[in-house]
């Protein structure tokens, strides 16, 4: 029995070392797994961690560029008290004349809404604004209507050049129409002054020289250019209507020939044209015989008079034009020869008139465009008069500049940088959109 006891308990013994050594095995096992375990989710986790980085990358780059943007510096704005602080709603705000009547008010101070469907002008024109406190952009067309609370509207959306406000004729009028009777509806709602920006084409193709207010006009109700020369008239008599029935303050600009920077290089007017073609060195197109006349006055002077008239007492239509008047051939020839400013440093085409006088044989005469003014010259005596206000910029001074404009337009096109081109004059497809 005893012995029994004794190979049990020696059993036993070797049994628990066994045991033992098996346990000790398995613990070293499991700590091996676990460490092996561990590598590999330490491993996955890096890849994760590196894919995180990878495609947070350009999110924290948009962050640093947003930061920026909103540390951009805007030019200089004048602090108006909330007394003197206008809420002022520019229609066509994103064109060539709105984009610069929105530097002067935002510059002088005031909250400013441009409104703008986009057709002819471009968010580049007032870019250097967006994200200003004082300014709003709204992607918006006038012919529906708006809602927003203003004190002024200087309404200036339409196109304003042949080929644009040729290219969809019943658009055109619809601006010119339901957009200036929205406007208007808007004014009478909240008390707001509105400023029409009229045109010189009221006068048509004109019997009296030079024109002033009083004259009718005399325009072809059907030719091509009626759309625009029609649409506008009748925006005035809408402006006069809502004067006298609903008591809305209304100021009518008649606006004569402008350039000046942020012009349409496509534009079709006689200022782009010869502009363009001369510093790609390209024939000169007259349209007829060259001696037809025009004024031209330079945007600044523009700006100036809109802003003027719009805080004046007078209600009835002002001429705001330069009255110096120029045939179209005075272009290439003393003193105005325009072609004298082209910068030495335009290599775009060797070619190139730059400087020289030009001969008949550069100009290329092509048959008169139909109801093309033949004399064109404000009276501005009105204005004068009335606002103080007479063009300052000369017409030699005013070419410069926008030479250099369109120089360095071409420039960045022969660099193949990007200018979004106006997105007038596009030739139609079949049948045109009427929105
Ligand atoms: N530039 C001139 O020589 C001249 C001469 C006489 C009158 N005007 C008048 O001055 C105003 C501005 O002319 P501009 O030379 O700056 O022309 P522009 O084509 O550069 O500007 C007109 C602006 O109105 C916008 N627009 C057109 N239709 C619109 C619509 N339905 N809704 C919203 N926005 C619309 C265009 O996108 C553009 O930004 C026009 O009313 C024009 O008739 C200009």
């Amino acid at each position: 029995m005893k012995r029994v006891f004794w190979l049990l308990s020696g059993l036993n013994r070797r049994m628990m070392k066994l045991l033992f050594a098996l346990a000790l095995i398995a613990y070293i096992a499991c700590e091996y797994i676990d460490l092996i375990l561990l590598s590999i989710q330490e491993n996955g986790d890096v890849k994760i961690e590196q894919k995180i980085d990878e495609a947070v990358a350009p999110l924290r780059e948009k962050i640093r560029d947003l930061e920026q943007s909103f540390s951009q510096k805007y030019p200089p704005v004048k602090f108006l008290s909330e007394k003197d602080r206008k809420r002022i709603l520019i229609t066509g705000g994103a064109g060539f004349v709105g984009s610069h009547l929105t530097d002067k008010l935002m510059m002088d101070g005031h909250e400013l809404t441009v409104v703008d469907n986009f057709f002819t002008g471009r968010k580049r024109n007032v870019e250097h604004w967006i994200g200003h406190e004082n300014f709003e952009l709204i992607n918006h067309d006038v012919v529906e209507p708006l809602y927003i609370e203003v004190d002024q509207i200087y309404h200036l959306a339409s196109p304003a050049s042949p080929p644009n406000y040729m290219y969809n004729p019943i658009k055109t009028l619809k601006t010119n129409t339901i957009g200036t009777l929205n406007m208007l509806g808007l004014a009478k709602r909240v008390g707001a002054r509105l400023l029409l920006a009229s045109t010189s084409e009221v006068y048509g193709d004109p019997e009296v020289h030079p024109q002033n207010e009083e004259y009718w006009g005399h325009v072809n109700p059907i030719g091509p250019r009626a759309c625009y020369d029609e649409g506008k008239r009748v925006a005035e008599t809408m402006c006069y209507a809502y004067m006298k029935q609903e008591g809305v303050e209304v100021r009518v600009a008649r606006i004569f020939n402008t350039f000046g920077s942020r012009m349409h290089m496509n534009d079709g007017r006689v200022v782009s044209n010869f502009i363009l073609q001369a510093l790609q060195g390209e024939p000169l197109t007259v349209y007829g015989t060259g001696s037809q006349t025009r004024a031209f006055q330079y945007v600044s002077d523009l700006v100036n008079g809109l802003v003027l008239l719009m805080n004046s007492n007078i209600s009835s239509p002002v001429n705001l034009g330069n009255p110096e008047e120029h045939t179209i051939l005075d272009f290439f020839s003393p003193p105005v020869n325009m072609l004298s400013s082209v910068p030495k440093r335009i290599r775009l085409n060797p070619n190139a008139y730059r400087g020289r006088a030009v001969s008949r044989s550069q100009i290329q005469f092509l048959s008169e465009a139909q109801d093309d003014p033949q004399r064109r010259r404000p009276d501005i005596r009105k204005a004068k008069m009335m606002l103080g206000w007479e063009p300052v910029v000369p017409l030699e001074e005013g070419l410069n500049k926008t030479i250099q404009y369109f120089s360095r337009e071409l420039e960045h096109q022969a660099n193949n940088q990007y200018i979004p081109k106006p997105k007038a004059a596009r030739m139609k497809k079949g049948r045109p959109r009427h929105n």
